[in-house]
């Protein structure tokens, strides 16, 4: 404890002491994510949220982006997964400019709500102005990221900007209403140009979890499957690679994100198609990312089961049957922060198998609110890590006796 505090203190008075991450590129090597000395690097960390309507990194009308770093560094983590929606991108594109916050806001929650979160916001984060732009406001959060020595994996959450995901929302699958995916490519061409500048980011999701298309059952019906997944996730991996072929390309897989299980085994996608890592120039910079909310699970065993086969058995080495050895990271799964749910199956399951396994993971979620969700201004997020105010934790229970230990056990 003593100690614990003392690590606190040091990083509150001199985070550049405790900063360490290098601006060389990371790679993979069989299921390891390894740095440029070649040392495994496993990802422990949080979401934040900002692919809402605003299109800007949640909070920040509560606290400084220095502030939310810092209450990372506290649990030890060393990754955020930092959303974004390609709207933020088509603006840009059709308008010549990215635009400002205040703009942004006073379109995401109206004249009156807008201007004063946007007061409160330049209050907490005085170097922001009127001036300022989302994506300057991402490239701050990048830059602090870096500067208290955490990564950040940027993550294409949606096409058009809000609350995700259901299979009718127009951003399921590629095609569907607002997932125009020409736009898609473009925008994380330029993202991937855009980041050159911000050695903090090391990897991106390419998509947060695709799924079944409903609201156009002709398109999910004739293109909801493996094959049409390859081709689309497969290209914009090659694009995204040929712009910055430094970054790490994490591949998301069906129904939300839950299944990957033809991948690893190479099984045919459909059409005789395959996904082999060795088909890659760049087979270093692939990564599988993989959701689970098994909330309800009542046990352990079957649930790591399901999660081998649904793509964790991409990490075992010595299992013939696999062909694409894989790291593997869990980039979502979350549940309630109160004193009591981290008892439960299924936290105390993934705190111990995740560790375990070596595997990397970002919990949903840092946030303990949001500018607007679903037509909610200021909703308060009970997953959140944080309090409604990003201020405090929002039970010391959970993140002392949940979250810490599990930092501990992956990066210990
Ligand atoms: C990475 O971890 C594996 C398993 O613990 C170990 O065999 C390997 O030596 C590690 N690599 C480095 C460079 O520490
Ligand atoms: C504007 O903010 C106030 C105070 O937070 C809130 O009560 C109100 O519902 C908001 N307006 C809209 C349109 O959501
Ligand atoms: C914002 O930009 C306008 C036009 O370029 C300029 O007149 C104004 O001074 C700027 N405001 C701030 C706060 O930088
Ligand atoms: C996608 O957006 C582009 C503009 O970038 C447009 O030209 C194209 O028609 C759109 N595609 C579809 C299928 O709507
Ligand atoms: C196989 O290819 C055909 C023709 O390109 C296509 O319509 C069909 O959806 C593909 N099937 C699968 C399972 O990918
Ligand atoms: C958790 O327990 C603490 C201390 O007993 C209490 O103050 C707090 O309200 C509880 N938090 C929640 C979210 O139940």
């Amino acid at each position: 404890m003593y100690l614990r505090n003392a690590i606190k203190l040091l990083a509150l008075a001199a985070p550049g002491l405790v900063a360490s991450i290098s601006s060389a590129p990371l790679s993979t090597s069989g299921r390891w994510i390894v740095d440029s000395d070649g040392n495994n690097v496993t990802y422990a960390g949080a979401n934040w949220p900002g692919a809402a309507e605003a299109m800007l990194p949640e909070g920040l009308q509560y606290q400084s982006i220095e502030y939310i770093v810092g209450k990372l560094k506290e649990l030890g983590m060393n990754v955020i997964r930092l959303t974004y929606a390609i709207e933020m991108i088509d603006d840009i594109y059709e308008t010549g400019a990215d635009v400002s916050i205040k703009t942004s806001l006073i379109t995401a929650l109206g004249e009156t709500n807008g201007t004063a979160i946007f007061e409160d916001i330049i209050k907490n984060n005085p170097t922001f102005s009127e001036n300022t732009t989302r994506l300057e406001v991402y490239d701050a959060v990048a830059t602090e990221c870096y500067n208290q020595g955490i990564y950040v994996h940027l993550d294409n959450h949606v096409s058009k900007a809000e609350w995700c995901c259901s299979t009718t929302d127009g951003n399921a699958w590629f095609g569907d209403t607002y997932f125009n995916v020409t736009n898609w490519h473009r925008g994380w061409r330029y993202m991937a140009e855009h980041v050159k500048s911000l050695p903090g980011v090391k990897s991106i999701g390419m998509r947060n979890e695709l799924r079944s298309p409903d609201d156009d059952t002709a398109l999910a019906d004739a293109t909801y499957n493996w094959d049409t997944w390859y081709t689309n996730m497969v290209e914009n991996a090659n694009q995204v690679h040929a712009v910055n072929p430094d970054l790490l390309l994490f591949f998301s897989g069906l129904n939300y994100d839950t299944t990957l299980s033809p991948i690893p085994t190479a099984s045919d996608l459909g059409n005789g198609t395959t996904f082999k890592k060795t088909d890659f120039a760049f087979s270093d910079k692939i990564v599988l990312e993989i959701h689970n909310y098994d909330n309800s699970a009542t046990s352990c065993s079957s649930l790591e089961s399901s999660l081998v086969s649904d793509g964790f058995d991409a990490l075992e080495t010595d299992d013939s049957d696999i062909v694409n050895v894989l790291p593997v990271v869990m980039t979502e799964f979350g549940y309630l922060m109160d004193n009591t749910t981290h008892t439960e199956v299924y936290p105390t399951c993934l705190k111990e198998y995740l560790p375990s396994v070596h595997a990397g993971w970002m919990i949903w979620v840092l946030a303990g609110s949001y500018y607007i969700r679903q037509g909610t201004q200021d909703y308060d997020e009970t997953w959140g890590l944080l309090d409604h105010t990003w201020e405090n934790w929002r039970s010391v229970d959970a993140i002392d006796n949940g979250i810490i230990p599990m930092v501990e056990a992956s990066l210990g």
